[in-house]
């Protein structure tokens, strides 16, 4: 994710695509001319670094140059085009190609058409990288278009949010919602975390990034970070946080669009909530609370015991291991308490009662966040 000016931008069209979207229009508009040498036309600014890559793969001699038009502020085309620099050549008789970045309601299009209106060309198409069909509100035809995308705003690749962007290789876009809500969700075997987290995803359309699921996935899917985690658990050696965050990081880049996560079972030590801490950071994000769903010793085994009379979970079966995970979670847990403690982000919640009724213990929590 990047950001540009107030707003943020996330990866969409690879360098790689864009430059295969390119060599496709080159060999086609080189098919369709034929012999004749083209001009090809830029519509600056946007437009050149389409032009300079396009026509190094235009397999052809050919002429290039360029006009200036402007049209967007900020990130909303406007009606009223500019012509900054018209057309510097006679082109009568030509055969005229324009270049352009991106054609979004064709209001530039249309400015480009008016200005060949007495140019007497012999043809006249139009080539663009990117097309926005559901903004597009013109009639004139699109000749050539490399790449549709859906109606919102991108930068890179010469296109611009307010100056900044341009020099970008590959193309970003918009994202109207940032990770506002991110949770770390504590709780001692039996609190309900699992029940809960599923609520509160539905509920606040957040993420819930369970470390032991993403393990798994990630060993299952024999992943390059899955693999270099299995080699050190092979090895019977503990995965090194950095594996773990890059793991993370993948879950987190998978979902830009999330409103946050709720992360579950990370972190367990101190260096775990500094590298989560950075991972949020990185994203223009952060931790906006550890919450802890409080039981009581006693009502936790006695509904683990009562779990493993179904579950078949061995380690839910007998009173002395269950006592033992119970204080196996305070005693590692303790020092994370005091981590978000001390940010202000501790938040204790009561895990006892109805699930409902602890729903909204949770809920009156995240919403005064
Ligand atoms: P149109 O006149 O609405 O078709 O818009 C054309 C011009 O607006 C392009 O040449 C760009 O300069 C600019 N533009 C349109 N959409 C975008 C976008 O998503 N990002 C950046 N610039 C854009
Ligand atoms: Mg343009």
């Amino acid at each position: 994710m990047i950001k540009l000016h107030d707003k943020y931008f996330k990866p969409f069209i690879s360098a790689q695509a864009i430059d295969s979207a390119l060599a496709k229009m080159a060999d086609e508009i080189a098919n369709d001319i034929g012999d004749e040498i083209p001009v090809f036309i830029g519509i600056l600014n946007g437009s050149f670094m389409v032009v300079s890559d396009f026509v190094k793969k235009y397999p052809k001699p050919c002429e290039v140059t360029f006009i200036k038009l402007a049209s967007y502020e900020g990130v909303k085309s406007s009606e009223d085009i500019q012509r900054l620099i018209g057309l510097t050549q006679d082109l009568s008789g030509r055969t005229v190609i324009i270049l352009e970045d991106i054609i979004d309601t064709g209001n530039t299009l249309a400015e480009v058409h008016r200005i060949f209106k007495n140019e007497n060309v012999k043809v006249l198409k139009i080539a663009t990288l990117f097309y926005k069909p559901e903004a597009y509100k013109k009639d004139f035809k699109l000749h050539y278009v490399g790449i549709e995308i859906p109606n919102k705003f991108i930068v890179g690749y010469g296109l611009d949010y307010d100056g900044l962007g341009r020099d970008i290789p590959e193309v970003y876009q918009i994202k109207e919602t940032q990770h506002m809500t991110n949770l770390v969700l504590f709780g001692p075997p039996g609190a309900g975390k699992g029940t809960q987290a599923n609520f509160l995803k539905g509920k606040y359309n957040l993420v819930h990034i369970s470390t032991g699921d993403v393990f798994r996935y990630n060993i299952k899917n024999e992943t390059a970070l899955g693999m270099l985690a299995k080699s050190y658990m092979d090895k019977g050696e503990l995965v090194p946080d950095q594996v773990t965050i890059d793991m993370l990081n993948a879950e987190v880049e998978k979902n830009a669009d999330a409103n946050g996560f709720i992360f579950d079972g990370f972190p367990r030590t101190n260096a775990q909530a500094d590298a989560l801490d950075k991972l949020m950071d990185s994203k223009d994000s952060q931790i906006n609370a550890m919450i802890a769903l409080e039981v009581d010793d006693e009502i936790l085994v006695k509904r683990l015991l009562e779990r493993g009379k179904t579950s078949g979970r061995a380690d839910d079966a007998d009173e002395a291991i269950i006592r033992n995970r119970i204080t196996e979670y305070y005693n590692k847990t303790a020092i994370l308490k005091d981590y978000y403690t001390d940010q202000d982000k501790y938040f204790g919640v009561d895990g006892v009662g109805s699930i409902e009724d602890i729903t909204v213990r949770l809920s009156t929590v995240i919403d005064n966040l």
